[in-house]
């Protein structure tokens, strides 16, 4: 792991301008600039609500009520954000050919939001509500209230489609990600612990497929001391505007050049 030279900003961007296909994977980190707690540390989410009781499937089968004091809170935090400089940024890269695709474990659309287009939402998102029951799908706008519990047209509970501990990833999504991770040239991991399988085997598909990878996080993760080539320390938004600042400087070749 190199952390980099006097100026690891600028070596990373050098290494996205050579090698090119730039995949982003991103985690709560991201958007933690957005007003949405990440989940571990001692601010996250799982420091408020045991994810054991709160965020499996089986606790949502079981006491699908007392899930949703804890999906409430999220969907109405998630609701009221606002792409940060960090997401806008990554859309920027992609408008510039330096960036091809994100990968998001996030659930809070707000890589879409800031423009990005091709994004793999591998923990699914949070518009959209589904029936585990009779398997009916709903706009979350649309049926859900602050404070209420969501109900089915067939009476049952209704779950957001993101993925619970417990359950798969979504199959295509898998798929994308997979093979966005073995084909790109750099894997840019922004904002994530790196602690939640499958996501976090991703930078290493990537590594063993022959890519770099440059890790955007403030904190050491079990990624940064063996797949990580430069860790940049810092804001997800510092950095990746400095990189956007970078790239708009005539002078710096793009992988289109
Ligand atoms: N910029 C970049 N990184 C940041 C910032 C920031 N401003 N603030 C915090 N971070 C880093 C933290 O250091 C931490 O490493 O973001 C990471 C957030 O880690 P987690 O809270 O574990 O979030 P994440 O890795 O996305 O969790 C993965 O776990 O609970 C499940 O399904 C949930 O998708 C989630 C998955």
């Amino acid at each position: 792991m190199r952390a980099g030279g006097s100026d690891p900003i600028r070596e990373a961007a050098r290494l996205l301008a050579e090698r090119g296909n730039a995949v982003a994977l991103t985690g709560a980190g991201i958007s933690v600039e957005s007003g949405i707690p990440s989940f571990r540390g001692s601010q996250g989410m799982w420091a408020k609500y045991d994810p054991m009781e709160y965020a499996t499937l089986h606790a949502f089968l079981q006491s699908p009520r007392k899930v949703w004091e804890m999906l409430s809170e999220m969907v109405s935090v998630c609701g009221g954000a606002m792409p940060n400089a960090a997401h806008k940024g990554l859309a920027a890269l992609e408008g510039m050919g330096v960036v091809r695709a994100v990968i998001t474990q996030n659930v809070d659309g707000l890589h879409q939001a800031a423009g990005s287009r091709r994004v793999i939402e591998y923990h699914g998102n949070l518009d959209e509500l589904i029936c585990v029951y009779c398997w009916k799908r709903y706009l979350m706008r649309e049926r859900w209230t602050p404070g209420a519990v969501p109900l089915c047209d067939c009476g049952e509970i209704l779950k957001p489609n993101v993925v619970l501990f417990g359950e798969s990833i979504p199959w295509l999504a898998q798929e994308q990600a997979e093979e966005e991770a073995r084909t790109c040239g750099v894997l840019l991991v922004v904002g994530t612990s790196a602690q939640v399988s499958p996501a976090c085997d991703i930078p290493g598909i990537a590594k063993d497929a022959g890519a770099a990878v440059v890790e955007i996080n403030p904190e050491e993760t079990s990624l940064s001391g063996n797949v990580t080539d430069i860790h940049l320390r810092g804001s997800a938004s510092e950095v990746i505007g400095k990189m956007v600042r970078l790239f708009q400087d005539p002078n710096m070749k793009s992988p289109k050049d």
